[in-house]
């Protein structure tokens, strides 16, 4: 990893600059990850989001968005990737090519269960003890019922969790996805309507290509009802994914973690951590060093290393191999100048600017850093955090190259800020 860059701004300055991207993308109850970009409710970014606002004392807030949320979770337990809770001519896919039959209007996919891991940070930071049980046990049933859909219904060969879409994985365009996403059928561009390219240059957003392919799917699971105990079975696409897998995976530890102090059974969530950590561990290819995701049509190990495998250090991944990984890294830094690049910048796949086929994010950071933690890798989870907080420093938007830490992607980009006021600055310096 590169040096990091001397603070040029104070954590106080930081943090103001954070709150107002925030605060500008508050919508009332809850918050967009960007004006214009993506002018709704996001499933994962909700995690960050909340821990963002917990971070300045909102606490009400925080819950009120998680809350948000699960308000639109669907009977099967399915918390969805977007809920569209006002009308906006900034996106597309909107609701009507979702057509789902819900109301509010929502997408038919899932994303990683981040917000579950969120609930449980807000529980046990809340200073105020009764609100913090009262909110925690009414999210409860919600979250371990989305906890259980996913084991229920999209548990893959190899225990690990399966996506039925990129866009669940949250990885849109990674070349993790190039395989499986070529074996799917293509819309034709007369259906297409990207509004995405009119505030982002198209070289820095996923190609029209991919798009095709992403409608296509999105067209099979409409066509067969959005049955979501089914769509294993009823998607073009189906992959086993190490990142959300270990989402999963902390997610059902840290509410088994908080179980006695809340007051609630910790049975079903135990039982699902230990599957999820079988799953990853089924990920793990020895001979690459590095977790890989597994095409479940094509019945093969797919892609080259990528952030998605790299971030199963955020599920508690074996130590040797989460060590085995952050050589694999170093590696990496000696080709780009800025961590973590989100796919490997010696593969012939890499693109610095291209969404998730280079750019660095900070919320993979996150997740890495966090994970190295766990590994007991403390000084390069330091050494990382420093890194990122030098790139935040020009602002918060959606990613950033990593050759020369230039922003790019959306500006004003939610998870960006939120992590900037939870993790890479200090909360006593709130102006
Ligand atoms: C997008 O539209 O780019 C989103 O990532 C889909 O979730």
């Amino acid at each position: 990893m590169a040096n990091a860059q001397p603070n040029t701004k104070t954590d106080a300055d930081l943090r103001k600059d954070a709150l107002a991207v925030l605060t500008g993308n508050r919508q009332g109850t809850y918050t967009v990850p960007a004006i214009g970009l993506y002018p709704y409710q996001w499933c994962w970014d909700t995690g960050p989001i909340v821990l963002g606002w917990a971070s300045v004392g909102q606490w009400d807030q925080a819950w009120g968005e998680l809350d948000k949320l699960f308000s639109a979770q669907w009977p099967s337990g399915m918390v969805p990737h977007i809920v569209f809770w006002e009308q906006s001519d900034d996106y597309f896919p909107g609701p009507e090519v979702w057509s789902t039959g819900r109301e509010p209007p929502t997408t038919g996919l899932t994303q990683p269960p981040l917000p579950v891991s969120a609930a449980a940070r807000l529980f046990d930071a809340d200073p105020d003890r009764d609100r913090a049980r009262e909110q925690i046990g009414l999210l409860w049933p919600r979250l371990v019922a989305w906890l259980a859909w996913i084991e229920r219904a999209r548990t893959g060969p190899h225990l690990a969790a399966v996506v039925v879409h990129p866009w669940e994985s949250g990885m849109d365009n990674s070349p993790a996805w190039d395989e499986p996403l070529a074996a799917t059928p293509e819309i034709s561009n007369e259906h297409l309507e990207r509004r995405d390219v009119a505030t982002v240059s198209a070289k820095q957003r996923p190609s029209t290509k991919e798009y095709r392919h992403y409608l296509g799917i999105v067209a099979a699971l409409r066509k067969a009802g959005w049955d979501t105990e089914r769509q294993v079975a009823d998607s073009p696409f189906a992959v086993e994914d190490p990142a959300f897998t270990a989402i999963m995976r902390r997610a059902a530890s840290d509410l088994a973690d908080i179980a006695d102090a809340a007051g609630q059974d910790a049975s079903d969530v135990t039982r699902i951590a230990t599957q999820a950590r079988a799953g990853l561990a089924g990920l793990w290819d020895e001979q690459l060093g590095w977790y890989r995701a597994f095409d479940v049509r094509a019945s093969t190990p797919t892609g080259p290393p990528t952030a998605s495998g790299l971030a199963a250090m955020f599920g508690g991944a074996n130590h040797a191999h989460a060590h085995r990984m952050v050589d694999g890294l170093q590696a990496w830094s000696s080709a780009v100048k800025f961590s973590v690049p989100s796919s490997d910048p010696t593969d012939k796949s890499f693109d610095p600017i291209r969404y998730w086929r280079g750019p660095v994010w900070v919320l993979v950071n996150w997740l890495v850093a966090d994970g190295m933690k766990l590994a007991g890798l403390e000084d390069e989870a330091e050494t990382l955090r420093a890194e990122t907080r030098a790139l935040v420093e020009q602002g918060f938007p959606e990613y950033y190259d990593p050759r020369d830490g230039t922003g790019i992607g959306g500006q004003g980009f939610s998870w960006s800020a939120a992590l900037t006021l939870d993790w890479l600055t200090k909360p006593d310096s709130t102006p």
